[in-house]
């Protein structure tokens, strides 16, 4: 369970990465398309202007102004971060602007009954429990409401995980859900599935100073349970360095030949449906 602290602890590591975050947020972009598509194939979202929308953990409002696009009948925009809300307010959002809301996905202060889309980009990998996020979520829609989700699980940052393990043993990347857990959280808060899909998504980079500089940039370093907080020693960092390399020739499915290296996400993405009454 996370504790007050912990959220804290996220809200702040995410509000201050909200001026890099964009520029570094390749992973993010991906998904979040994917997830836009899945609204477009749904046939009662057809006409976007009658249906209200919650984006659960904006974050810097990039998802938020393309949905706003869409024309849905309102948006409600929602972080734990007051400073992600702050920089999101910027953009300019076509239709009526945003209610925006800071708020934690574990307790939403929204009523229920009220939504018919939950859109959530790459925010559930940092709840705990999931499963209440998922109540909560199930609470907010209407019957017959939509929740669009994506998530990480386990599987990724593996090379980076196996790199550090040679190293020493201390917890270096965050423990993700498997996708059964993840599949267990969502039937027991009571979802049906519309589709769902899991892939692996390998991202270049030119070695792992750029990938640890991306992790941080995009506010996903923080590690609830690390031993040794502060800077690694370079002499360990150098260690970890040279065995992610290995790792990676070892086990990328396509190894890159300009001498990149690459880091793998498991990308969990669903579309799921709250029981008509
Ligand atoms: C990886 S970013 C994704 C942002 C946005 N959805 C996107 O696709 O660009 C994760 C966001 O989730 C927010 N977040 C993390 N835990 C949260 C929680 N318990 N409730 C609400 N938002 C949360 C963070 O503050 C951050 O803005």
């Amino acid at each position: 369970m996370l504790t007050l602290n912990n959220r804290e602890k996220i809200a702040d590591t995410f509000g201050q990465s909200c001026l890099s975050y964009d520029k570094n947020a390749r992973l993010q972009r991906y998904s979040g398309n994917l997830l836009c598509q899945f609204l477009n194939q749904l046939p009662s979202l057809q006409s976007p202007t009658q249906k209200s929308l919650l984006d659960l953990g904006c974050g810097t409002g990039y998802f938020t102004q393309k949905l706003a696009a869409k024309n849905f009948k309102d948006i409600t925009a929602l972080d734990l971060s007051s400073q992600m809300i702050a920089f999101a307010k910027q953009r300019d959002y076509a239709g009526d602007v945003p209610t925006w809301v800071r708020g934690d996905a574990h307790a939403l202060p929204l009523a229920s009954n009220t939504k018919d889309i939950i859109f959530s980009n790459l925010v559930l990998q940092w709840t705990q429990p999931l499963s209440v996020a998922l109540s909560e979520a199930y609470r907010v829609l209407k019957p017959g409401g939509y929740l669009v989700f994506s998530t990480l699980i386990d599987g990724t940052l593996d090379e980076l995980k196996q790199a550090w393990a040679r190293v020493d043993n201390d917890k270096h990347v965050i423990d993700y859900l498997t996708h059964n857990q993840v599949e267990h959280a969502w039937q027991s808060s009571g979802f049906t599935e519309v589709f769902s899909h899991c892939e692996r998504v390998e991202l270049p980079y030119p070695n792992v100073n750029h990938l640890a500089r991306e992790l941080k940039h995009l506010g996903a370093s923080l590690v609830k349970d690390k031993r040794h907080k502060g800077l690694t020693g370079k002499d360990k960092w150098q260690k970890m360095s040279h065995y992610y390399r290995e790792i990676d020739r070892a086990q990328a499915t396509t190894p890159l030949s300009n001498g990149h290296i690459q880091a793998s996400y498991m990308l969990y993405t669903a579309c799921l449906m709250k029981k008509e009454n």
